[in-house]
């Protein structure tokens, strides 16, 4: 079995020092992993519902000549090349990345995994937190994909808590415009972040998806909310 080797590690902006502080990036052949402590946040052996968060989602932008998505966070790109492969040549599409050497990696070594999404012309990366673009201006999203945790109850960031919460939940309905669908991916279901979505003015629908094709243990949820 070859071992994992660590290549890289960057402090995540405003983490507390301890365990969560950075994160770092993990090579074992020619698989990877993106770890936070001692938890793995995603590997590139597991990616299929991180892309279908994207396909479901733009599903409903098919009709649109020039539609405007946000993405959070980046991750390894997968996510953002699903979204890529759907949309039309007019569509733009930002994806809001918390760590900057993130980005780094995926002009780097990640870079092949997703099929080099970042040289796409559409696709341009804001460094910051997805949420102050959540609650900038209102009305100019068609779609907001956001996969920043393991889901609304398993944050790796106490800040992240506020994105699926009442508040945050009314930000992103005000952010996207009349018809905009907001994705949210997380690693297990919550009856409670449904409920949330509702409160928040959403049609709510919850997909379990397979975590690799053919998988059935364990599947990941994905909540469409359509304003
Ligand atoms: C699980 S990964 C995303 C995986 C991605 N969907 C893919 O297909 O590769 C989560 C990413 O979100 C970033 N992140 C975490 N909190 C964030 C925030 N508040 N704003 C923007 N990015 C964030 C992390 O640094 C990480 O790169």
């Amino acid at each position: 079995m070859i071992p994992w080797k660590q290549l890289a590690s960057a402090p995540i902006p405003g983490a507390p020092a301890g365990d969560a502080s950075a994160l770092t990036l993990w090579q074992r052949g020619a698989e990877f992993s993106i770890r936070i402590g001692p938890m793995t946040l995603m590997t590139s052996r597991e990616h299929a519902s991180e892309e279908a968060l994207a396909a479901r989602a733009l599903e409903r932008c098919r009709e649109k000549r020039a539609p405007h998505v946000l993405i959070g966070g980046l991750g390894m790109g997968y996510t953002l090349a699903a979204a890529l492969r759907v949309l039309p040549a007019r569509a733009e599409v930002v994806v809001a990345e918390l760590v900057p050497a993130v980005e780094e990696w995926n002009r780097g070594p990640l870079s092949h995994l997703a099929g080099h999404p970042l040289r796409d012309p559409r696709a341009c990366v804001h460094i910051g937190d997805v949420s102050a673009l959540l609650r900038g201006p209102v009305g100019v999203w068609d779609a907001a994909l956001l996969d920043v945790d393991n889901g609304p109850s398993a944050t790796i960031r106490d800040a992240n808590a506020r994105l699926y919460s009442d508040s945050g939940l009314l930000d992103v309905h005000a952010a996207l415009r009349p018809g905009g669908v907001l994705a949210v991916w997380s690693s297990q279901s919550d009856a409670g972040f449904a409920k949330r979505l509702r409160r928040a003015g959403f049609r709510d629908e919850e997909l379990r998806l397979p975590t690799r094709p053919g998988q059935k243990a364990k599947p990941h949820a994905v909540w469409m909310g359509l304003r």
